[in-house]
């Protein structure tokens, strides 16, 4: 008989400890922090779900690499070996290391787009949004209709709408698209795959309209195992076959090394076109640094080349993917609102159906994560209002789970915590803003709870 139990495909050589404070104490930490949850110390947080971004323990494999790191400003042999590794999955020309994924997409869109210009995407991320709008150009959103629906259940709800696509290619003309670019797994829609098909259906579209397709590429590898778990014909390709086989339908990507590089910084871009890749790196040594090291250290590019492999390994994803389901699928058995169904990355708490008696300007999801907080120390994030503004069209909290560093007791004790919380929902009150900044609010907001 199969065994059903998925353990953790590692023991622990290196342990951090983690800090208890008592409710007391949180309620004072929140109050300083000004209701948001970026503002705490972390060494106040128990258990630390705000990010799966840099935040992952490295292997012993990655710890080796680190060492052999050659510190040499050009040429390096660390770029040789972080631009072969990059280069055997994502198969593009030019492999721009940079320090992490906005970097990456600061150059591209600086490089290929102009005020008035679009770009569409399944779902921009708050970086990638904010750097598209940096260069006065616009960022549209083109999402499947069932990625706005919360409780329905699709394989792939990260999927782009691709008539939509076609429309508005056809409104605006090919010529004020300089990109498209889809994004896997789709963050900011509930850390949803994209599937091999409709990959295949925008790559068709941008070739017929001569449009260059880009990948934002963060969690390519988990995009890569849902694939291979849920879409005919693949269930027996490797996830490292999938994800080139994804790679070769577009024209570069940009990527955060933070997800599913598997380190703890960096990132890079990727383009197969000559004359971009020569304005990319221009602008690289303006602010990034020089091509060979792109603003990270010769031993972080050693890390990245074996975590983007690590990544990939199938007893990796299938305890990855299945112990983000275990926490979704648990809180929602008891009839918490989730995004169904639960992500790669993340499980999304549904906060507009959670505490329907906010209203999004009061900002129900801030209003969740800040409970969770000082339930039990749970530090998470709203995707929503106070992230997107008027553009959000749901309010959520993610729960980002780091990879490598959780275990199962720390996922159920996380259970435990949601549902003394859901127990208590309709005493949580909403939060007013006092303090904005003008891009990226969320990051330094201050807020205080609403009269
Ligand atoms: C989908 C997506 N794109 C881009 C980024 C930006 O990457 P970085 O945080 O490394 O700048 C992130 C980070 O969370 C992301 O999730």
């Amino acid at each position: 008989m199969p065994v059903k139990t998925i353990i953790e495909p590692f023991r622990i050589k290196s342990i951090e400890p983690i800090r208890w404070t008592t409710r007391e104490q949180r309620v004072e930490l929140l109050r300083a922090a000004h209701y948001n949850l970026f503002l705490l110390p972390a060494d106040d947080v128990l258990i630390d779900l705000l990010t799966d971004s840099g935040t992952g323990a490295m292997s012993t494999n990655q710890w080796a690499a680190v060492m052999q790191g050659d510190e040499s400003y050009a040429g390096s042999k660390s770029f040789d070996h972080f631009r072969d590794s990059v280069q055997d999955i994502f198969g593009y020309r030019h492999v721009i290391p940079t320090h992490q994924g906005r970097a990456a997409e600061r150059i591209l869109f600086s490089v290929m787009c102009k005020k008035g210009d679009i770009v569409p995407n399944n779902t921009h991320f708050d970086t990638t949004r904010a750097n598209v709008e940096f260069v006065g150009a616009e960022a549209v959103d083109l999402p499947i209709a069932e990625a706005k629906q919360p409780s329905t259940v699709h394989p792939f709800k990260g999927n782009m709408d691709v008539e939509a696509l076609e429309q508005l290619i056809s409104r605006v003309g090919r010529e004020h698209i300089p990109l498209v670019m889809l994004t896997i797994t789709n963050n900011s829609g509930g850390g949803q795959p994209v599937s091999m098909a409709n990959a295949r259906a925008v790559a068709a579209v941008c070739r017929q309209h001569r449009i260059p397709l880009y990948f934002d590429a963060c969690r390519f590898a988990e995009n890569a195992y849902f694939i291979k778990l849920r879409e005919k014909g693949y269930a027996n390709k490797t996830p490292k076959e999938i994800a080139q086989e994804m790679f070769a339908l577009g024209d570069g990507c940009t990527m955060s090394a933070k997800k599913d590089g598997m380190a703890n910084i960096g990132g890079f871009l990727c383009t197969n076109d000559d004359l971009l890749a020569q304005q990319e790196k221009d602008l690289l040594i303006l602010t990034e640094g020089y091509p060979t090291y792109g603003g990270l250290a010769g031993r972080d590019l050693e890390a990245i080349a074996v975590g983007v492999q690590e990544a990939l390994e199938e007893d990796y994803l299938r305890y990855r993917i299945a112990s983000t389901a275990y926490l979704g699928n648990h809180v929602a058995s008891q009839g918490v609102p989730i995004v169904q169904p639960p992500g790669g990355h993340a499980v999304y708490l549904d906060a507009r159906a959670f505490l329907p008696h906010i209203p999004p300007e009061q900002f129900p999801a801030v209003a969740l994560a800040t409970e969770l907080y000082l339930e039990g120390g749970i530090r998470s994030v709203e995707i929503g209002t106070l992230m997107f503004g008027s553009a959000a069209k749901m309010d959520l909290v993610r729960l980002a789970i780091p990879r490598r560093v959780y275990t199962q007791s720390h996922i159920d004790y996380v259970v435990e915590i949601i549902l003394e919380v859901w127990k208590k929902r309709e005493s949580i009150r909403g939060l007013q803003l006092l303090y904005e900044a003008p891009f990226l609010r969320h990051f330094t907001a201050r807020l205080q709870p609403a009269p």
